[in-house]
């Protein structure tokens, strides 16, 4: 396998105002990668897009955009017409997860969740895929989780969601295989930012994605799995078990590595020094 090679592509990444979003825009950047900057809040992209342009001199464009709303693919798409970009590789990187019974969490929350989490992942993905495959040197990376491989008590939405992106992702794979475009589900484990923060947990850790993951060194789902992020070596350690809930033993996320379909033998390692795209040979590494 080879390295995708970023120079001279332009990337499309969505959720990229925080997080881990942020962190792979700034690691394409710096290989070279022009970008496209997805979310709602634009003062952030456009810091995020200053930065990246003095740092890595690369194009870097802004699109504000809530992808709750209307048919995102097909607005990104006429957006980016208008600009006279093409982009050659995406990454449907928002989403965001409620927490709580499933009772008693607001409708309209959950809603909005379906459409970040899965209604805007395959409308983006059913907007760009063919654009993808003709430029054939790019990669279509959609964002699950940990919380993919088990139904997840308290975060059952959340996990259904991401359960959603691993299979159409999967599947995408295999009909894209021979047209040069690599399809990817990333699967990350625990980190700590705005996800886990958004259940009210300060720790970034108690309760979250950690308790699926562990915290063994790389998590490679299928070789798409985080590593460490930065962000959780430099703000403290997330303990596996640590209120989410472990899968039960033999299931296949119990195992960082005992769930690899063959079919998914490309990859990507989220991780080392935070939130990298790369990984021995494939990837962004
Ligand atoms: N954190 C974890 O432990 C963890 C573990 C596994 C998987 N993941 C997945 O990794 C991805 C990134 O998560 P993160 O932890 O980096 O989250 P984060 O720090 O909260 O960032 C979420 C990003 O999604 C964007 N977003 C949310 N709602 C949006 C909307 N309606 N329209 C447009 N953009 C929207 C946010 O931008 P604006 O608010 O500016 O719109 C932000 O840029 C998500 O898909 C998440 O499910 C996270």
């Amino acid at each position: 396998m080879t390295a995708v090679d970023y120079r001279g592509q332009t990337t499309l990444i969505t959720g990229a105002s925080a997080g881990l979003g942020a962190e792979f825009a700034r690691q394409l950047a710096a290989r070279g990668s022009d970008l496209v900057l997805v979310a709602r809040r634009q003062e952030r992209l456009e810091a995020l897009a200053a930065e990246l342009r003095a740092h890595h001199r690369v194009q870097v464009h802004v699109l504000p955009m809530d992808l709750t709303t209307g048919h995102p693919g097909q607005a990104l798409a006429e957006q980016l017409e208008r600009l006279g970009l093409h982009v050659t590789s995406v990454i449907n990187n928002a989403g965001f997860a409620s927490f709580g019974p499933f009772h008693q969490t607001d409708p309209v929350r959950l809603r909005q969740e379906i459409a970040v989490d899965v209604t805007a992942v395959a409308d983006i993905s059913r907007a760009f895929i063919e654009q993808l495959r003709t430029a054939g040197r790019g990669v279509l990376v959609n964002v699950a989780s940990m919380a993919a491989y088990q139904p997840n008590p308290r975060m059952a939405l959340y996990g259904a969601t991401k359960a959603f992106v691993l299979s159409l992702t999967e599947a995408l794979w295999e009909e894209s295989r021979g047209t040069g475009l690599r399809v990817l589900a990333l699967s990350p484990g625990a980190t700590r930012n705005r996800v886990l923060r958004s259940r009210g947990d300060r720790s970034g850790c108690r309760g979250n994605e950690a308790g699926l993951a562990g915290r063994r060194g790389p998590h490679r789902v299928g070789r798409a799995g985080p590593q460490e992020p930065a962000a959780q070596r430099h703000r403290g350690k997330c303990e596996p078990g640590d209120g989410f809930p472990r899968p039960p033993h033999g299931h296949p996320a119990a195992s960082h590595q005992g769930h690899r379909p063959p079919h998914r033998r490309e990859g990507m390692t989220l991780g080392g020094d935070a939130a990298m795209l790369g990984g021995g040979a494939v990837g962004i590494g």
